[in-house]
């Protein structure tokens, strides 16, 4: 397939961080963090195909096709490496980016998200809920997503908003990729860049016991707990979440020069 131009936003100066955001989201989920980074490092802010400004187009959303849309910035952008910081969904993207390019990572932040594939159930309940947003729209993740994804309350309607505001035909090639894609630990001991692993104790999604796993494999990985995180670090613990990312863009400098 194609790929697709993303558009992206950028602040500060320095070694290039790109964040990529977690389904079904778009980059102004980082937007808490860039007053607290942008004097460290270069961030770059993408919408993945179809979320944000980021125009959708038809069929699955690979995590490989995903991860090949932000080699494609990195090319357009003359970066030859880049610290990537995925949430969720963009976690699986990173992954993905880091076993078919290497050679163009400086660094990894994994945020709230681990390397195991889909279980055949959980496989089958997001191609059935691709199926039923293709039909019907988004409507069902911006109702039933934002209690399970934060205990904030605060932070519920901001992210029904955010939710409903996504593109059907993007969610449903979004979940489509997630449902495919490969399960991960194998590759992790080949990744040889710093690695943050970030978890939300309070995660609901994904099992903290996955974090602590992947940032055991991975040969240059950490592991930061976030006590008051769900399984949005960045909108509940901003600062710690960008304490933890300090480290990281110190790290990959390091490993760059
Ligand atoms: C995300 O936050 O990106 C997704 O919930 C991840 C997933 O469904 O596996």
């Amino acid at each position: 397939m194609d790929r697709v131009n993303l558009s992206f936003e950028e602040y500060g100066q320095g070694v290039p961080v790109i964040f990529l955001h977690g389904f079904p989201f778009n980059r102004t989920i980082w937007d808490g963090l860039v007053p607290l980074l942008q004097k460290r490092a270069r961030l770059i802010l993408p919408d993945l195909r179809g979320f944000g400004q980021t125009p959708p187009t038809r069929g699955v959303y690979g995590m490989r096709l995903l991860a090949d849309d932000v080699l494609g910035l990195m090319d357009d952008l003359q970066i030859e490496k880049a610290a990537l910081v995925g949430h969720s969904m963009g976690g699986y993207v990173c992954l993905a980016f880091a076993r078919a390019h290497p050679g163009r990572l400086a660094g990894l932040g994994l945020v709230a998200t681990q390397a195991a594939a889909d279980a055949p159930e959980r496989r089958q309940e997001r191609l059935k809920l691709a199926s039923r947003i293709a039909r019907r729209g988004v409507k069902i993740l911006a109702e039933n997503m934002p209690t399970r994804l934060t205990a904030h309350a605060s932070w519920n309607e901001p992210l029904r908003e955010l939710i409903a505001r996504t593109p059907a035909q993007a969610a449903a090639g979004a979940l489509r990729g997630m449902a495919e894609r490969e399960d991960a630990y194998d590759s992790l001991a080949q990744i040889h860049v710093p690695a943050l692993v970030l978890a939300g104790v309070e995660d609901q999604i994904i099992p903290l016991e996955r974090a602590r796993l992947m940032a055991q494999m991975l040969p240059k990985g950490w592991l930061v707990e976030l006590p008051g995180a769900g399984h949005m670090p960045m909108l509940e613990e901003p600062e710690q979440t960008a304490e933890a990312l300090r480290e990281l863009i110190h790290c990959a400098e390091a490993g760059l020069k």
